[in-house]
């Protein structure tokens, strides 16, 4: 391999392009070469603003493409398995985004098919495990600062968009649970060191009935139990009228700590004639900008340097099994035991 790794991305819709972007102009040692998306619109984009030399419409086109090194994946949740597989068994690495799959089943195919390429490196988007706030609290449990953690309260609250929006979006997303809470249960199993034993959720539709149609909410809450005892409660909201944000807090035996959600803009405040005031992150991407950047660069020296990534597909895998269970909580009312 040169000094450059060359790679391709698949999904070029809300987030995919906003990667494209950032992988161009702010990840090292690595060239965009190869784009695919359903969308002849987004293409035209990739073509013209990122420079890409090869478009493409069929996944198999760009995974087949033989220039190309390593892949990002940014399509829809049910096709990541797909990809992930095509991908691999065609020798590349591959980055992609949260949730690995939508089911369990799905995770194992992944898992099946990467287990026979130990050269390839592959990796699930977390990334908070790159956020300096989120780097600091783990050092801080893992040292003792507040003693054993005791409960976990994690959120997602995601800025509201309007029913015709979410009338395409919502059959995509997976859901509620997959959707915005994918992370938080990382947050918690990266946290504590811990898999999750069981899961309680509930919620409902209280403004937009649209998602009653796809057996989805647009507030949840989940109570999980830790296999070693610890308490957690996990939260979702498409409903925050600001902005986006994930917060976490976690109450130890000797003190606890809370992970506020800053991110470089709101260390700014503005006075001017609306009185004092912060802006806040509109979405995830403004949220984890910076740490999007440092996991792809990882992603690239990984390969560069042949190890393995910090947020492996077994770590996809146990996210997705517990926002499956969510889910199925949610919909039979009852707790949901994931592991005796
Ligand atoms: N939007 C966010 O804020 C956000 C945040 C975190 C994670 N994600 C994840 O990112 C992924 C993409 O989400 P999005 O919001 O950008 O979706 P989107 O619907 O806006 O874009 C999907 C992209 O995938 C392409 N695509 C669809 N089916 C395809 C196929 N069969 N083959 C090749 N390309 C195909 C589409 O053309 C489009 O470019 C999802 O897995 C989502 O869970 C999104």
């Amino acid at each position: 391999m040169t000094d450059k790794v060359k790679a391709g991305i698949i999904g070029l819709g809300r987030l995919g392009r906003l990667y494209a972007q950032l992988i161009r102009e702010k990840v090292k040692h690595v060239d965009l070469l190869a784009a695919c998306s359903l969308s002849q619109e987004e293409l035209a984009f990739a073509k013209s603003k990122l420079n890409i030399q090869y478009a493409y419409t069929d996944h198999r086109q760009i995974v087949n493409n033989h220039d190309i090194d390593a892949l990002f994946i940014m399509s829809p949740p049910m096709h990541h398995a797909m990809h992930i597989i095509d991908a691999v068994n065609a020798g590349k690495h591959v980055f992609t985004t949260t949730p690995l799959a939508t089911n369990v089943e799905d995770c194992n195919r992944v898992i099946e098919v990467v287990k026979n390429r130990p050269s390839q490196v592959t990796m699930v988007g977390f990334e908070h495990r790159y956020d300096d706030a989120y780097i600091k609290a783990k050092d801080m449990i893992t040292k003792g600062n507040i003693g054993k953690p005791i409960f976990i309260q994690t959120s997602t609250f995601e800025k509201e968009q309007t029913d015709s929006y979410y009338k395409q979006y919502a059959p995509q997303s997976g859901g509620i649970f997959m959707e915005l809470n994918i992370k938080n249960l990382d947050i918690i199993r990266w946290l504590t060191g811990k898999e999750i034993k069981s899961v309680y959720s509930s919620g409902g539709c209280y403004k937009h009935d649209i998602f009653e149609r796809f057996q989805d909410a647009d507030n949840v809450m989940s109570q999980i139990e830790m296999m070693d005892g610890t308490m957690a409660s996990v939260t979702a909201s498409r409903l925050a009228q600001d902005g986006f944000n994930t917060r976490t807090f976690v109450m130890g035996t000797e003190g606890s700590l809370e992970i506020q959600d800053h991110s470089p803009m709101e260390a700014i405040r503005i006075y001017d004639t609306d009185g004092i005031r912060i802006e806040v992150p509109q979405n995830y991407f403004e949220r984890y900008e910076l740490a999007l950047i440092e996991q792809a660069n990882d992603f690239i020296k990984c390969i560069m340097e042949s190890r393995r990534s910090n947020s492996s597909i077994i770590d996809g895998l146990e996210a997705t099994r517990a926002a499956v269970g969510m889910t199925k909580s949610f919909l039979l009312g009852s707790k949901v035991i994931l592991r005796e």
